[in-house]
């Protein structure tokens, strides 16, 4: 039997975590061989460690075999000792007419002692997948805590809007959506994302040859696919959660599972024109568990660029709303 792998999930009794935590527990994100322990971080209230317990009796009612421990807290040393894989959930909800960035006053600050305590007790190859809004800036905020664990440890998530313009390039190709690949989300989990359509493939050929309609690209794709978690919003009364948790369980899971090539938010470096500083969504491919490149000198169109310039803008600007909150 391997060793099991602690992972972290905060926010673990709100709507993410529980459409999350069973299908970590069933081995969606590992393996159908790979043992877990769920350390999971709750607020210190009675009414979300009450629902906590339920959550973990759920868990236990589900006898997974692949399931090794529970550990339910409100203290974070307790939720982030020796994990292994820490998903940053836990954060406020946007609400109707709201942007993610509104929430950056408020949720930015958890993710300063997340950081930081994540940085003092998580295992030597810890790494860190943040979901709470606005993620790009709250995964940079976390990184700038770290004195131990290099940035590159750190991601965002942008894989729900990988997954949502994959979608939408099968329907509009009419396609199934397995025959869609290299579909990549540059910037910011916001509407200023690009989905890089110039790069995709529809069973192996160049989208662009297949769906050629350009001004539908340009546009209407970019605004779905931008504006999606709004639209759920609106529809649903409160934000996406089964497709948040499924696009988390394929982020960790692609990021654990070598050859993978897939969207992260991480680091920017300077590739592709971002500010270094900044953490964009890229392409990257998975080179070992947990270790990724990114995938460098795809091909850029001044459209690409002039969108990749807007999307850089946005996450500068955030950063400079957050500038007390870094290290
Ligand atoms: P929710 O309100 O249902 O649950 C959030 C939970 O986090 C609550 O139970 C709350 O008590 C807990 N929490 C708050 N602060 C915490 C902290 N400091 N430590 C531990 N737990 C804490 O919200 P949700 O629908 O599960 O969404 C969670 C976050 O994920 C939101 O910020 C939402 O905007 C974001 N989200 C991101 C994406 C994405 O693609 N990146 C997609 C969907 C939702
Ligand atoms: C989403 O994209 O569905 C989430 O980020 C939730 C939101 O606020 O849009």
């Amino acid at each position: 039997m391997k060793k099991p792998i602690r992972v972290a999930v905060t926010g673990a009794a709100g709507q993410i975590g529980y459409a999350l935590l069973f299908r970590i527990a069933e081995g969606a994100m590992f393996g159908p061989d790979q043992p877990v322990i769920l350390q999971l971080l709750e607020v210190p209230v009675e009414k979300a460690m009450k629902a906590l317990e339920g959550v973990a009796m759920e868990l236990d009612d589900c006898a997974f075999p692949l399931l090794q421990g529970i550990v339910q807290t409100s203290k974070p040393e307790e939720a982030f000792g020796d994990a292994n894989w820490c998903c940053l959930v836990g954060a406020k909800p946007r609400g109707p007419g709201m942007e993610r960035a509104d929430l950056l006053k408020d949720n930015g600050k958890i993710f300063i002692g997340q950081g930081q305590v994540i940085d003092r007790v998580g295992a030597s190859d810890c790494r860190v997948a943040v979901v709470g809004n606005p993620a790009n800036t709250n995964c940079m905020i976390a990184a700038s805590q770290a004195k131990r664990l290099p940035a590159d440890r750190f991601t965002a998530m942008v894989r729900l809007d990988q997954n949502r313009a994959a979608t939408q390039f099968a329907k509009k190709a009419n396609v199934q959506v397995k025959d869609v690949s290299d579909v990549f989300i540059f910037g910011n989990h916001s509407p200023s994302m690009f989905s890089a359509f110039h790069l995709a493939k529809i069973n192996g050929k160049p989208l662009t040859q297949v769906i050629g309609h350009q001004e539908w690209l340009r546009g209407e794709l970019q605004e779905t696919v931008g504006k999606r978690g709004g639209a759920i919003i609106a529809a649903r009364g409160s934000s996406s959660a089964a497709s948040a948790a499924n696009a988390l369980v394929d982020h960790v899971h692609d990021l654990f599972t070598p050859g993978k090539i897939h969207s992260v938010a991480v680091k920017s470096n300077g590739d592709y024109g971002f500010d270094p500083d900044v953490w964009a969504g890229l392409p990257v491919k998975t080179i070992a568990p947990g270790q990724y490149e990114v995938i460098k000198g795809l091909p850029l169109d001044d459209f690409a660029k002039s969108k990749i310039a807007a999307t850089n803008k946005e996450l500068v600007e955030e950063r400079n709303t957050v500038k007390d909150m870094l290290k």
